[in-house]
């Protein structure tokens, strides 16, 4: 069969399994999946497509003779395993932090800047989940009357953290409505059942600003190239919901836009579905979203305190277009731009 051998590193993760079942589900050309995930996996038999296939661990010898690796197995295995990979002749599209901000790294959202791909020196990066959530309802209007300001405020689900924050959840939860003693958080810094944390990520070398708030705020800039005089204020909140990311966006434009028009907008853009009438109660919700590929967005609304912001609730599965969809629509952009190949004498500087 002819196409591509695609590595998918991370295989057994929130993100990787789900970067598996949508391999399945699209028509990307693969004519080989090969799954990689710590030595702890290493021979553990995964479904793709319904066949068995077979874990392995990363070394020299196991790398070789990849055409595109899809990779999700956190920030220290991609600075150590991508330049390798490239090395080894494949394109890795990685879901880590890692290469995000590198000059020489294009980070891209499929339908909002694929043309930053072409660029690509052998790594191409998956923005964080939190801001690709806000780029499907952001960026078509940036392109149409320009962002200002940016104040977002999220309500991210556990599985954005992994597989073993589910676990924490559910465990806390049954816990709690058994009456029994709740297992002491491991995973986060306090209790999530029942609970909200004004902390994802850390607080890193003493800033009052998280990780992941950092991150949303300068991947935002990067992908929707905004000049440094475009304000943009995050704060990154963590609930008890399993998957599907929640975000209040307070936005002000460049020029006037009433909430109808920009509904217009929103609703012409690809890949985002506008909910958006809430006397039937009818909004954008993470039950709703879990397992869509779409983002949602609603509550569009005129802020009262000034004439040209608006306030947007944009709500998105942070496993599919958040991670997993979007690793595989940038494959298939990179197959379409004839890309799945690494430029001759290319090095990241
Ligand atoms: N969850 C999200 O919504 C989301 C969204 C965007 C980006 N990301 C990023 O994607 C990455 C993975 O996230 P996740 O949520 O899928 O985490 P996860 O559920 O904890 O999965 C981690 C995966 O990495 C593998 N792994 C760990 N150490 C490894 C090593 N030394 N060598 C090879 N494989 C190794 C694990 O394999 P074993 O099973 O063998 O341990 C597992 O397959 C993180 O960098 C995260 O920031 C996550």
């Amino acid at each position: 069969m002819s196409g591509y051998r695609v590595g998918v590193l991370g295989a057994t993760g929130a993100v990787g399994s789900t970067i598996l079942e949508v391999l399945a589900e699209r028509d990307f050309p693969a004519a080989e999946v090969v799954p990689f995930a710590s030595e702890r996996s290493a021979g553990r038999k995964l479904d793709w497509n319904g066949a068995a296939i077979e874990c392995r661990a990363l070394s020299p010898e196991t790398i070789q003779g990849l055409d595109v690796v899809l990779s999700s197995a956190g920030g220290a295995v991609s600075a150590e395993w991508a330049p390798q990979l490239v090395e080894a002749g494949a394109v890795v599209v990685d879901n880590t932090s890692y290469w995000r901000m590198h000059e020489d790294v294009p980070l891209v959202v499929a339908g909002v800047n694929p043309e930053a791909a072409d660029a690509h020196k052998g790594i191409v990066a998956n923005p964080n989940c939190t801001t690709m959530v806000a780029m499907m309802a952001l960026a078509p209007i940036h392109r149409a009357v320009g962002l200002e300001r940016l104040v977002v405020s999220t309500y991210q689900a556990v599985s954005g953290t992994g597989q073993r924050a589910i676990e924490e959840l559910q465990a806390q939860s049954r816990a709690v409505l058994a009456g029994e003693d709740v297992p002491a958080a491991a995973i986060y810094p306090h209790r999530i059942a029942f609970n909200v944390l004004p902390q994802v990520e850390v607080f890193k070398d003493g800033d009052d600003y998280t990780t992941e708030e950092r991150k949303v705020m300068a991947e935002t800039r990067k992908i929707l190239r905004l000049s440094e005089d475009v304000g943009i204020s995050a704060t990154c909140v963590r609930v008890p919901v399993v998957t599907g990311h929640s975000e209040s966006v307070n936005i002000q434009t460049g020029r006037e836009l009433s909430p109808d028009e920009c509904r217009e907008l929103l609703s012409q853009a690809p890949g985002l579905v506008v909910l958006d009438n809430p006397g039937d109660g009818i909004y954008p919700l993470p039950i709703a979203a879990a397992g869509r590929d779409e983002v949602l967005v609603g509550r569009v609304r005129r802020d009262p305190s000034h004439e040209r912001c608006l306030n947007l609730w944009v709500v998105g599965d942070n496993l599919r277009k958040g991670a997993a969809l979007n690793a595989v629509q940038v494959a298939e952009l990179l197959h379409q731009r004839d890309l799945v190949r690494v430029p001759a004498g290319a090095s990241l500087g």
